[in-house]
């Protein structure tokens, strides 16, 4: 048998060997074979070995992503979140984070292979020409796409090939799973965390990026800056994550003194140097919009504006709670230390309660 024929015939929906189980009236809207244009069987077109072995093929891509979505499902419970591996590249980093991401894109890659090598193995290979047609009134186009729905559905050969159908429906259940087991890190609620951050009385306060002290000449009235306290790089080396980063960020913004209105505790600022929390009090994304004429701070994710001369009370957008400000002075040597830590919990509000 040659494995090359022209196709010039047109559709017929009475030949058994051509027509897609499929209704006439439905048959007869297919796209017809193009005329004149040489067609290439693949193997499993005509040999049925061929075609189980791909079938299998496709099974087994399909069965590989149930397995990984499975490996990924147990290693969210049993690979504790302490657990360090070090990684060429990266570095040392959570062995929890690595399986799960790998296993997660296995799982997907798979389904996606499995898919691709059906539709090119498997499923029907015959060039088709479709002419257009004017815009019909929608409930005919509703029509129209129903049908190709149902030859799609047809064609693709997921009604007789039971072994693709049970394993992709297999591997479709499982899928969702990853989704749920996550939520378990939607909880608990930090509760009494967000209370506690690195800053602490006398501690030195330094820049973010460079990690240098911080004279009050250092910052020109206007200006703002990014700050950490002194300790955290060691804290992050000691517990292996930014968390302690991302609740410990602040501000420093310099005003002239007459123009603070209100604070939140007596005499906080150092000569107009205030200090807030970088963290907007609405669902925490970090702040850094600064509008030196009205000491407004914007945060960029929803608007909300907080009022950085008067307490931080936020003044527009979803914010309910002021930011939580942070008490300096300076050390003898004329650095900028903390006078004590925050005396409220930092990050969104919603975390407040019950806390
Ligand atoms: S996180 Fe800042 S306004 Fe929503």
């Amino acid at each position: 048998m040659t494995n090359k024929f022209d196709i010039n015939n047109t559709f017929d929906p009475d030949n058994e060997n051509q027509a897609p189980k499929v209704s006439k009236e439905v048959a007869t809207k297919l796209p017809t074979p193009a005329k004149g244009v040489d067609h290439y069987l693949r193997r499993t077109d005509t040999d049925p070995k061929a075609a189980k072995r791909a079938e299998r093929q496709v099974a087994a891509f399909f069965g590989a992503s149930s397995l990984f979505t499975l490996i990924f499902v147990v290693s969210f419970f049993a690979i504790p979140r302490e657990t360090k591996i070090a990684v060429s590249l990266i570095g040392v980093t959570s062995a929890q984070n690595i399986v799960l991401g790998t296993s997660f894109g296995l799982a997907i890659l798979f389904i996606g292979i499995g898919a691709i090598h059906w539709a090119k193995k498997l499923m029907p290979d015959v060039e088709m020409v479709q002419e257009r047609k004017e815009m019909k009134p929608a409930d005919e186009v509703q029509q129209e796409a129903l049908d190709a729905f149902r030859v799609g559905a047809t064609e693709s050969g997921v009604g007789q090939r039971k072994l693709i159908r049970r394993s992709l429906l297999g591997a479709l259940a499982l899928f969702p799973l990853p989704f749920v087991v996550m939520l378990r890190d939607l909880g608990p609620a930090p509760k009494g965390e967000l209370r506690k951050t690195a800053w602490q009385e006398d501690l030195h306060i330094v820049t973010d990026i460079t990690y240098e002290k911080i004279r009050p000449e250092d910052i020109p009235v206007g200006n703002l800056i990014s700050a950490m306290p002194e300790n955290i790089l060691e804290i992050q080396e000691e517990e292996g994550n930014l968390n302690e980063r991302g609740k410990s960020a602040i501000l420093l913004v310099r005003m002239r003194p007459e123009d603070i209105k209100s604070q939140q505790g007596p005499d906080w600022d150092y000569q107009g140097i205030v200090a807030y929390s970088k963290i907007c009090t609405h669902v925490g994304c970090p702040i850094a919009l600064y509008e030196q004429r009205t000491h407004h701070l914007l945060c960029p994710c929803h608007q909300s504006t907080f009022d950085l001369a008067d307490s931080g009370q936020p003044i527009f957008g979803p914010a309910a709670r002021r930011l939580p400000q942070l008490a300096i002075t300076v050390d003898e040597e004329g650095y900028l230390v903390a006078r004590q830590g925050f005396q409220e919990p930092i990050g969104p509000s919603f975390w407040e309660r019950g806390a």
